[in-house]
């Protein structure tokens, strides 16, 4: 195996050191490790080959001008309109597509999440397309790339308030009635279980005035702030007092918002110490508030076709292409081969650390998903709970090694995940042009003290589809900003990954259009 060591040449501050990783196949090239370092003031040593030092020096700088973004403002208030757990900031896909891509081109996010990546190709003029397997993720997206109208929307929204609240007064009964027969039984204990019954009446009433919206986006602006008062990190008007954690706690008791208890939950094994009273705020005062900020936050986008955030200047301020996105499995991505310029994703972190689905369901439940349905869903998530039957040892050597290294149930956990992140990456490579890039920010984790290597792991993965000399950038978490789990037995790193994937300019015949079958 022979390595083509070419220069060494001074990379500026944040890149301190560079490796070869030994345990590798390189012939296509180096796999690079580069790790950012804030004390650091020195330059680095790169060993980089022929073929990629052009295309590697730009990325490298792109990762080298850093990369955490903390106390920056994101610069466009439409990413407030939802809570969503472990988004990205903002500023990681803005540089990537500013740096690397141009007004009209095709970007791609295979898993939107809450469509930061396909708002901010909107809003920088390019083609966006984002697939999701979470049917919130896909309403969410739509409706943070969807100009509306202001003034109707805030009068619409008054109306339905008011016609609400009126029916849980005069229609009681009637509503009570059409909760009955509004979902399966074990949809109905689901919703009994997290929501009072007043609650559950007001939530009726207005989703009611929503569905007789005719304009469909005006309708699924409603829906995501009626989602944006259940979704909150704590609980919103749900019974739940968190749902930020791998867990959601319900409540011990609860006093509604007229100040009656309107209920006295007991919950078996509650965390000590935790506050068990929760006060309810009145469903109606919250979805108005909710619609009148999120008026506000969508403003920038409602306001006309071209941009007006500060952040860009006016020349390159572009005309704006409505996005596609829509549901779709980023293992099976439902695009021809070779036309998207550049991927910017971030997967979910591995062995199920997020549960999004456990959040998400106390909203999609009252938007007409049932349970089982999103049950069914769930398996669909990458990284999800479950195994694969054996190992089919189509890894890499160095993968499959430190997957054989764990304990076999988190072992075989492991290998589930990285088996469906190569089918990812195969995928992402199929799509993408012949010199285009694919960035993935993905998280580390310990077991026991060890850490997994999950950054180095994908690039070899990425790097035996046909990517050439992956890139690995690092950026510090901002803990204080995002939602992510409580800690479990597997240990987050205060650390995310942005790796930096390249497909060569010229494929070899027959490899772009037919990748190799995954494990
Ligand atoms: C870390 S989140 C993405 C967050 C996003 N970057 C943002 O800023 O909001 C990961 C997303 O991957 C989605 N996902 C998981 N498995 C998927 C699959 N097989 N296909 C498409 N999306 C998937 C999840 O639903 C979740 O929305």
């Amino acid at each position: 195996m022979s390595r083509r060591r070419q220069s060494i040449s001074p990379v500026k501050t944040r890149v301190i050191f560079v490796y070869e990783t030994g345990n590798y196949d390189t012939n296509n090239g180096i796999i690079l490790h580069i790790i950012s370092h804030r004390h650091s003031k020195g330059g680095s040593i790169t060993m980089i080959s022929v073929d990629h030092q052009v295309a590697l020096e730009r990325l490298s700088g792109i990762l080298d001008g850093g990369l955490d973004f903390h106390d920056q403002k994101s610069g466009n208030a439409v990413h407030r309109i939802h809570a969503f757990p472990a988004k990205f900031p903002p500023q990681i896909p803005r540089t990537f597509i500013q740096s690397l891509t141009d007004p009209g081109d095709t970007v791609l996010d295979p898993m939107m999440g809450s469509g930061t990546t396909v708002l901010e190709s909107f809003l920088l003029g390019r083609k966006a397309i984002g697939y999701d397997v979470d049917p919130l993720s896909v309403l969410l997206s739509k409706t943070k790339t969807t100009p509306i109208h202001q003034e109707e929307a805030l009068a619409l929204s008054k109306e339905i308030v008011r016609r609400a609240n009126d029916a849980f007064y005069r229609w009681r009964k009637e509503i009570e009635a059409e909760l009955c027969v509004f979902w399966d039984e074990k949809t109905r204990d689901f919703v009994n279980y997290w929501f009072s019954r007043d609650v559950q009446i007001a939530l009726k009433s207005i989703l009611n005035e929503i569905e007789r919206i005719e304009d469909e986006d005006l309708k699924d602006f409603f829906k995501i702030c009626f989602s944006a008062i259940i979704i909150t990190k704590t609980g919103g008007i749900s019974l739940a007092l968190d749902l930020a954690h791998t867990r959601p706690h319900r409540v011990r008791s609860a006093i509604d918002w007229n100040g009656n208890v309107i209920g006295q939950y007991s919950e078996a094994g509650f965390p000590p110490g935790m506050f068990h009273l929760k006060r309810i705020r009145s469903p109606f005062e919250e979805f108005e508030r909710r619609c009148r900020q999120n008026l506000m936050f969508i403003r920038d986008i409602s306001s006309g076709t071209r941009q007006t955030d500060f952040f860009t200047p006016f020349e390159e301020q572009t005309e704006r292409i409505t996005p596609h996105v829509s549901y779709g499995d980023a293992q099976n991505i439902p695009l021809a081969s070779s036309c998207i310029d550049l991927v910017v994703t971030s997967p979910p972190y591995a062995m199920n650390a997020i549960d999004y689905m456990r959040a998400h369901k106390f909203s999609l439940v009252w938007l007409g998903y049932s349970i089982s349905n999103l049950t069914t869903q769930r398996k669909k998530y990458i990284g999800s709970e479950g195994v694969m039957d054996g190992y089919s040892h189509s890894l890499p050597g160095g993968v499959m090694e430190s997957v054989e290294r764990l304990d076999r149930k988190k072992g075989l956990a492991l290998y589930k995940y990285y088996s469906e992140m190569k089918n990812v990456l195969t995928e992402t490579f199929r799509v993408l042009k012949p010199g285009g890039t694919a960035v993935f920010v993905v998280g580390d984790s310990t077991i026991r003290g060890q850490c997994l290597h999950i950054p180095e792991h994908l690039c070899a993965i990425g790097k035996s589809i046909g990517f050439s000399s992956p890139l690995i950038g690092t950026r510090r978490l901002d803990r204080n900003r995002r939602m992510m789990p409580a800690s479990t037995k597997i240990r987050r790193m205060h650390e995310e990954y942005v790796l930096v994937f390249s497909k060569p300019s010229s494929v070899s015949p027959g490899s772009a259009d037919a990748p190799q079958s995954s494990g």
